[in-house]
């Protein structure tokens, strides 16, 4: 693995980032929304369709279209890489999936990346995302483990974007560790799974939470303010991503739907507009109240068409893939290339991370203590 332009002696203070499973690069826009000064020296995931997708937003990056079980330590300490951002498969840890956990086929390319975190010889920093059900994982201890022999210190935290202002809910474990001599500023060293004042006192304002500060209301998940909806839905023809009546007619009792003055949102996966339930939400044109109306003279009739037809009138539909862009903290600049599909994209984006919440998380990783 070898970067075309090699910058590695011209400014030490520039972190040298390796971002490792980085599908449409959600880690990389984190990092510039941070403002931390910072290079990707190298971008590694295997999946073609995302790499294409990285591509078109990152022209400029080292992208490598590598199984990560194939790199070596020799490779990433000629990068210099002194920072790991990585989002590993979550599919072993899934609370309800098997939860083969390191003993699924999945899992080896991070045992993998545990076993290269001792040869790294500039290795510094280290920020890892994954499914809420990691921190009870095998493979948590062993990176604990791992990075405790190494000599890093590490915090833990399980976050949603609904704690920052941003209306939709995406609870994450992370897990940051640097190495012993950079103090972190954040003490706490047990699960942190809300945003403590300590957190929040170390986090700077950004603009989702001026936003929700100004214009929001409070979120029933987060207990937090939370902007509405309508900061981020596109002018839509009616009929595009309209949910089809078949689909209505058979899983309409489990949407959750939203309005334009909802301050909330359902985590969008990779399965959305695929399957209906616990997939993400869908949006209505119409306020709850009229919502509430139409469902309650859907019930009263008994045949699934008058259901159907009724529903129909509330003209549910798909949030569009910009909308969960910007849900996710994208910025309007992330573009997919012209040939992607909506299937793909809701697939890349549901795989993806909350720019914003990672943003803030790199600047916590970073900021080092003054007192020791
Ligand atoms: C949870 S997603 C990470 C998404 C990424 N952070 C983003 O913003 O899109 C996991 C990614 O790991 C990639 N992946 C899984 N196993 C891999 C392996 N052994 N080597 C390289 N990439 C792998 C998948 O293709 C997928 O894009």
């Amino acid at each position: 693995m070898e970067e075309k332009e090699s910058n590695a002696s011209s400014n030490l203070t520039i972190m040298r980032v390796l971002e490792l499973y980085s599908g449409i690069g959600g880690m990389h826009f984190a990092l510039c929304e941070s403002g931390v000064a910072a290079k990707v020296v190298a971008a590694v995931d295997i999946n073609p369709v995302a790499n294409d997708v990285y591509r078109h937003n990152f022209p400029g990056t080292f992208l490598v279209n590598r199984n990560i079980q194939s790199i070596s330590a020799q490779e990433l300490n000629k990068l210099n890489v002194d920072t790991i951002l990585m989002s590993p498969p979550c599919q072993p840890f899934t609370r309800l999936g098997l939860k083969k956990d390191v003993i699924d086929n999945r899992a080896c390319s991070l045992l993998h990346v545990l076993d290269l975190i001792s040869e790294l010889r500039s290795l510094r920093y280290l920020l890892l995302e994954n499914v809420k059900g990691f921190e009870m994982s095998q493979m948590r201890d062993k990176l604990v483990d791992c990075l405790e022999k190494c000599g890093y210190a590490y915090r833990e935290l399980i976050l949603s974007p609904c704690q920052f202002g941003v209306p939709n809910s995406r609870h994450r474990y992370y897990l940051l560790a640097k190495r012993k001599d950079l103090k972190f500023r954040f003490k706490r060293t047990s699960l942190e799974t809300d945003l403590s004042p300590e957190l929040s006192r170390l986090l700077p304002e950004s603009k989702h939470s001026l936003l929700a500060r100004k214009s929001g209301k409070i979120n029933s998940k987060s207990g937090r303010m939370c902007y509405t909806l309508n900061n981020v839905l596109e002018n839509i023809e009616e009929f595009k991503y309209l949910v089809p009546s078949e689909l209505l007619r058979k899983r309409a009792w489990v949407f959750d739907i939203r309005t334009s003055e909802s301050n909330g949102s359902c985590c969008f996966t990779k399965g959305y507009r695929h399957y209906a339930e616990g997939t993400g939400s869908v949006y209505c044109p119409f306020s709850d109240e009229i919502i509430r109306l139409k469902y309650d003279e859907a019930t009263n009739h008994e045949d699934d068409s008058a259901k159907t037809r009724i529903l129909s009138e509330l003209k549910l539909r798909f949030f569009s893939p910009r909308e969960v862009c910007r849900l996710m903290c994208f910025p309007e600049s992330f573009d997919f290339p012209e040939h992607t599909t909506d299937k793909q994209k809701y697939r890349l984006l549901g795989n993806s991370i909350n720019v914003h919440v990672v943003s803030r998380l790199i600047l916590l990783l970073c900021n080092e203590s003054e007192n020791n």
